[in-house]
């Protein structure tokens, strides 16, 4: 049979041929209701096999995310779900710690490769749209499903955002202040972002342990958050090119995590280690 026209050709064509041959069929309401039941039942079933996956304890950390928290007039899931205001540091900072949270509420780790990507990026959109209130209002099941889907959405989110947080905006800031300054990075695609995005701005290729500049010529330094990619017994070139290259009296301001753990990023551009809490 031509099928031209899609789906609704081809049952349009099916009717009129059923009819051609007397065959009886249920009316348009009726159809309507067994699709809509059959559906239903395959997203019970969706539900169900997420929330099976994510197990009950995670399940319970997700729906804890919509309760108000203490002190606040806030759920931690309109915290979390909130994105960067503007360029700062205690904006970087939340950011920084927004990530580490959703990396231990450990969504992005659940094994749902049976389930559809597509079904899972529905359920992550209708969850990320949604405050808590709308999402306390689904049935259970739904609930969980919709919350692992757009939690492990905004982990990956997040943490595309931090990664990419290279581009330029820090560079760019300190030109803003007077100052004549260079952007360094080691990834190419990051530098022409950069470039893309502040086209008045220096930007360069480079690597932290040779900046390929004269001894004791920079006023300072700003290495925010890219020595945390630096493995610890590699740290010393970085810091031994540091102070070959600022001048006397200048300043080194480093971003990173410390704890006593170190944990490797899940990406790779250059070796990365995360040292988790801060
Ligand atoms: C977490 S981001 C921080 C970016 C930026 N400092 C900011 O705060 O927006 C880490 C950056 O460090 C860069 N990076 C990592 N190791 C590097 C190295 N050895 N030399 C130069 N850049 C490096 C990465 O490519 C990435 O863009």
């Amino acid at each position: 049979m031509d099928i031209v026209g899609g789906p609704a050709r081809l049952f349009e064509r099916a009717a009129v041929w059923l009819r051609e041959r007397k065959v009886l069929l249920p009316g348009v309401s009726t159809l309507t209701r067994l699709v809509s039941e059959v559906r239903a039942g395959a997203n019970e079933r969706l539900y169900a096999v997420l929330v099976d996956a994510a197990g009950p304890a995670l399940i319970r950390d997700l729906e804890g995310l919509l309760r108000v928290e203490d002190g606040s007039r806030l759920t931690e899931w309109e915290r979390l779900r909130t994105g960067p205001s503007r360029v700062s540091v205690p904006e970087l900072l939340r950011q920084l710690d927004r990530l580490a949270r959703l990396r231990t509420l450990g969504a992005g780790t659940i094994d749902v490769e049976t389930v559809p990507a597509g079904r899972m990026n529905a359920l992550a959109r209708y969850g990320l749209a949604g405050k808590a209130s709308a999402l306390q209002g689904l049935s259970g099941q739904r609930r969980g499903a919709t919350l692992l889907c757009a939690v492990r959405a905004l982990t990956t989110e997040v943490a595309d955002d931090n990664h990419r947080c290279g581009p330029g905006q820090w560079t760019n800031f300190i030109q803003t202040l007077g100052v004549s300054v260079e952007g360094v990075d080691l990834v190419p695609e990051f530098v022409d972002e950069a470039r893309g995005r502040y086209p008045g701005v220096a930007f360069r290729v480079g690597c932290l342990d040779m900046l390929e500049v004269p001894d004791r010529s920079v006023a300072g330094i700003l290495a925010w958050y890219s020595v945390i990619h630096t493995p610890p017994d590699e740290i010393d070139c970085a810091l031994t090119e540091f102070a070959r290259c600022i001048a006397p009296y200048g300043s080194l301001l480093l971003g990173f995590f410390e704890g006593h753990v170190i944990e490797a990023f899940p990406h790779a551009v250059t070796p990365r280690l995360l040292m988790a809490g801060r």
